[in-house]
């Protein structure tokens, strides 16, 4: 099966096994047969935060658990309920649709539902983390069922247990959401309040703020159905106070934001475009012209031209300003 239609970034890779998953029995059975049940796993979703350098031996379990549902109506909350194969932005713009405000700042993120817990992903001030309720994940080697609440899923930056101790050894089949009521719109972001000036809309409904962040992201992440990329290559390194003030010493125009816990986290993409690599290519990868932290596919890229690039990136960036850039997607 040729796995290239199934990564955002349009790299060549070939699955020998490939078993779509819509319920938390076909695990169960894939586990029970005699030869894939032994196998190595491999969990795809919507293949927008991999990097795919080679073919995949392993056996690809592709989520495609359907559905979508209110939950619950609480006093305080709505929780909603979507399978781990929903598309994330249509799921995002169903809520909107079902008046439930409360994911409008993280639509048109690529990717999956049940993908969408794994990395904790986040934009323009909320994180899912802030929205989440439970899930519901299959365990990859027992098959049994198991749901798990937030402290469970250990959420960082751009990470939970599932880039960590449960790497490879779970499927999340369902996510709940936690959609707080009253809704509170989070305008926080820079490229928010200039929506806000531009369009004199000081109380936008969430629906104003969706549109807003569509037109934002529109405006300067590339398309993956047009121009293959994974969204933002590396996480946005974070570093202590003395360290902050140390680069801002040598580079007072340095990006940098403080971090609730006294830390301060620096603009990856300004790093990046500082060292002059917005517009590059390494072969067939390149840098995205309006935002230096997406690595893109020209057209017939290959992984390992992605990856040199990044290297490259991570050298001329550590080179510079002493700092090592972490990859967001992982590379297979
Ligand atoms: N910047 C530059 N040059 C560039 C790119 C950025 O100077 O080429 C500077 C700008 O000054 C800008 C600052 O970097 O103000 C931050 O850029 P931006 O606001 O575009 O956000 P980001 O830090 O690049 C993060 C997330 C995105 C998320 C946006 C909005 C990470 C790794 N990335 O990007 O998430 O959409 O904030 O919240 O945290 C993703 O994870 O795939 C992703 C796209």
């Amino acid at each position: 099966v040729s796995l290239k239609p199934y990564n955002t970034f349009g790299l060549p890779a070939v699955a020998q096994t490939l078993v779509r998953i819509e319920a938390d029995a076909d695990v169960r059975r894939v586990l029970g047969d005699a030869t894939l049940g032994r196998a190595p796993k491999f969990v795809l979703g919507g293949g927008s935060n991999i990097v795919l350098t080679r073919d995949v031996s392993q056996l690809v379990l592709k989520v495609e658990v359907p559905g979508r549902r209110v939950v619950d109506e609480r006093a305080d909350a709505w929780i909603v309920e979507a399978g781990g194969g929903e598309n994330w932005h249509d799921f995002v713009t169903w809520t909107l649709d079902q008046g439930l405000p409360g994911l409008e700042n993280l639509a048109l993120i690529p990717g999956t539902v049940g993908a969408s817990p794994v990395q904790n992903i986040g934009a323009y001030g909320v994180e899912l983390k802030d929205r989440f309720d439970t899930l519901d994940a299959v365990d990859l080697i027992t098959g049994r069922s198991v749901r798990l609440d937030a402290s469970m899923c250990r959420f960082g930056y751009r990470d939970s247990i599932f880039k960590q101790a449960l790497a490879g050894k779970s499927l999340i089949t369902r996510v709940r959401f936690r959609l707080p009521k009253p809704w509170q719109p989070v305008l926080g972001y820079l490229d928010l309040e200039r929506k806000m000036a531009e369009t004199g809309q000081h109380q936008p409904t969430a629906r104003q703020v969706y549109d807003w962040i569509c037109e934002i992201r529109r405006a300067k992440l590339p398309d993956w159905t047009v121009m293959g990329n994974a969204g933002s290559f590396f996480k946005n390194p974070v570093v202590t106070e003395d360290q902050c003030r140390d680069i801002i010493g040598r580079d007072p125009e340095i990006v940098h934001y403080p971090m609730p816990d006294g830390t301060y986290k620096l603009a990856a993409g300004w790093l990046i475009d500082a060292c002059g690599w917005k517009g590059k290519s390494i072969g067939r990868a390149g840098v995205y012209e309006k935002q230096a932290l997406v690595l893109i596919n020209r057209g017939g890229a290959i992984g390992a031209e992605v990856v040199t690039l990044a290297r490259a990136i991570q050298e001329s960036v550590y080179g510079r300003f002493g700092i090592r850039l972490e990859p967001e997607p992982l590379v297979i």
